[in-house]
């Protein structure tokens, strides 16, 4: 077997959300093996900054402001990506938030927030950048879901809600692409070292809770991500579509 079925060399991402964190890992994952990035985010100097990263290590990339949760924002984003890119053929849903409290002083305004980033965007940004891929045959949609859209925690409960719901929209996303090339795929990762979780970090008891439920006794590392990611958006994984990968240390088995 070669390792050319891994290489993304004239393919071109779209990654949401990849101007920090998660998302800014699997852009470089992606360009380390040849793919163009189109680099998402709201904060410009975030964006900017992960493009250089992308060029300095050789890679192509250009930058775009996107708020996931705008019909008409995501719609001239696509416009944008498409107009310099020329194609997407892979998408990663990644832009993600969270606000954590119990149900019973859970606001609505936290609800709605955390619904749209979360479980809306993923569909706005799908539903703009899919028919291209469709009209090609051919393309690769990865949700960024975790293993809270499986399992609950306490203070959750808009966070989880949404994770659940994008592991539902990527087996309906799968089946309705199926015959038309583009595969759907979603990654569910447990703690990793971000913006998102870092308030977790310094709280000793939670850290301890999560170290203990994960047989492996430890949070991601950054680019434990990229293996996935490759995977997902490569040819290697063809034949794979509907499914949720957990990169967890094994939490979600026990
Ligand atoms: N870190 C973890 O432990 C963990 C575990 C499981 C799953 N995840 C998932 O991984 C993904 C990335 O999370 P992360 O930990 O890397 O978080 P992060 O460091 O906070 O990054 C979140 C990214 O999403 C973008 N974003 C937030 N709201 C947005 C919006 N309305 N429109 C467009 N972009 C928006 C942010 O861009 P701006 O700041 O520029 O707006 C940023 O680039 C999320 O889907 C998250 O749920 C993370």
């Amino acid at each position: 077997m070669s390792t050319s079925i891994f290489e993304l060399n004239g393919k071109v991402a779209m990654v949401t959300g990849s101007s920090k964190g998660l998302g800014e890992q699997a852009a470089l994952a992606l360009a380390g093996v040849g793919a163009e990035v189109a680099v998402c985010g709201r904060d410009t100097a975030d964006i900017d900054r992960v493009v250089e990263r992308l060029k300095s290590m050789g890679g192509k990339a250009a930058g775009f402001v996107l708020d996931v949760t705008s019909r008409d924002k995501v719609k001239s984003c696509v416009d944008d990506i498409l107009n310099h890119f020329g194609r997407v053929d892979i998408l990663l849903n990644n832009a993600g938030t969270n606000y954590r409290v119990p149900v019973l002083e859970y606001p609505e305004e936290e609800w709605d927030r955390v619904i749209d980033t979360n479980l809306k965007g993923y569909y706005l940004v799908a539903q703009a950048v899919a028919p291209q891929m469709i009209e090609r045959g051919y393309g690769k949609v990865i949700n960024m879901s975790s293993i809270l859209g499986r399992i609950g925690l306490p203070n959750q409960l808009a966070y989880a809600s949404s994770k659940g719901g994008v592991e539902q929209m990527t087996k309906i996303m799968a089946i309705e692409w199926a015959q038309k090339g583009v595969r759907v795929n979603a990654i569910a990762p447990t703690y990793f070292e971000t913006e998102m979780v870092k308030q977790i970090r310094g709280d000793k008891e939670r850290l301890n809770f999560i170290n203990t439920r994960t047989p492996m006794g430890r949070w991601g590392k950054l680019e434990e991500i990229d293996g996935v990611v490759i995977f997902l958006a490569s040819a290697a994984s063809d034949f794979i579509t509907g499914q949720s990968i957990a990169i967890d240390g094994g939490w979600t088995i026990s």
